[in-house]
């Protein structure tokens, strides 16, 4: 029972963000509450999942039909952060750990005179997450980076360049550590 009515709660809220999100695909799960911004900019494959506690904080921007993109089967995990101003996108299979903060966009602070917070925020570079990737907990994926097939990123790392497929990185900034190695045919 304790996990039944939690999982209904989740059904439910799904059909309902049916409405308002862009496309949903079939079969995926929002638990409840994601927050949200501009819901009609992200597009989530079949079979994906975001956690409790996530805020996907899109903006309006005109030119695109969606600035976030979750493929099929990927799982955010929990209080997860993420910023699509114009393309962020998160290829199928992902499995992002929690506490993960993702952003193609900076706040400006060019003006001195005035407060970060009353300068406003702009799109820096698209991210792109492959198909099969694995984000540790609490690590930080910024601007105008992508995360190769099937790579690993560490826990608590942070990307701020482009990590190739295929490779574990990890640290402050995120390095490739080691290639994973092709498997051997049968
Ligand atoms: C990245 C990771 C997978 C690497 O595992 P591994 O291949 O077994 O790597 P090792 O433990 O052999 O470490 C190799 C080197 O990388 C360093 N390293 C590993 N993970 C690191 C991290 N997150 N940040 C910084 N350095 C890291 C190690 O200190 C070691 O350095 P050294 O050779 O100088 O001693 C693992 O450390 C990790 O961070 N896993 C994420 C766990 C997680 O977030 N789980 C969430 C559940 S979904």
């Amino acid at each position: 029972m304790t996990r039944v009515i939690p999982a209904l709660i989740d059904r439910i809220y799904t059909l309902f963000l049916r409405l308002v999100v862009g496309h949903i695909g079939r079969g995926a799960v929002i638990e409840f509450p994601v927050k949200w911004n501009h819901p009609e900019k992200v597009w989530i494959g079949s079979g994906a999942r975001v956690a409790a506690g996530t805020w996907l904080n899109c903006s309006s921007s005109p030119d695109d039909e969606f600035t976030l993109r979750i493929g099929a089967d990927t799982y955010v995990g929990r209080n997860c952060h993420i910023n699509a101003w114009k393309s962020v996108t998160i290829g199928s299979e992902v499995l992002v750990a929690n506490n993960v903060y993702i952003s193609d966009a900076t706040h400006e602070f060019r003006d001195r005179r005035v407060s970060i917070k009353r300068q406003g925020e702009r799109f820096s570079g698209p991210v792109e997450i492959k198909r099969g990737a694995w984000i540790g907990h609490c690590a930080a994926i910024l601007p105008n980076t992508s995360v190769g097939i099937n790579s690993v990123i560490g826990a608590l790392s942070l990307v701020r360049r482009p990590i190739p497929d295929y490779c574990v990185a990890a640290g402050v900034p995120a390095t490739v550590i080691r290639e994973v190695a092709p498997t051997e045919e049968a």
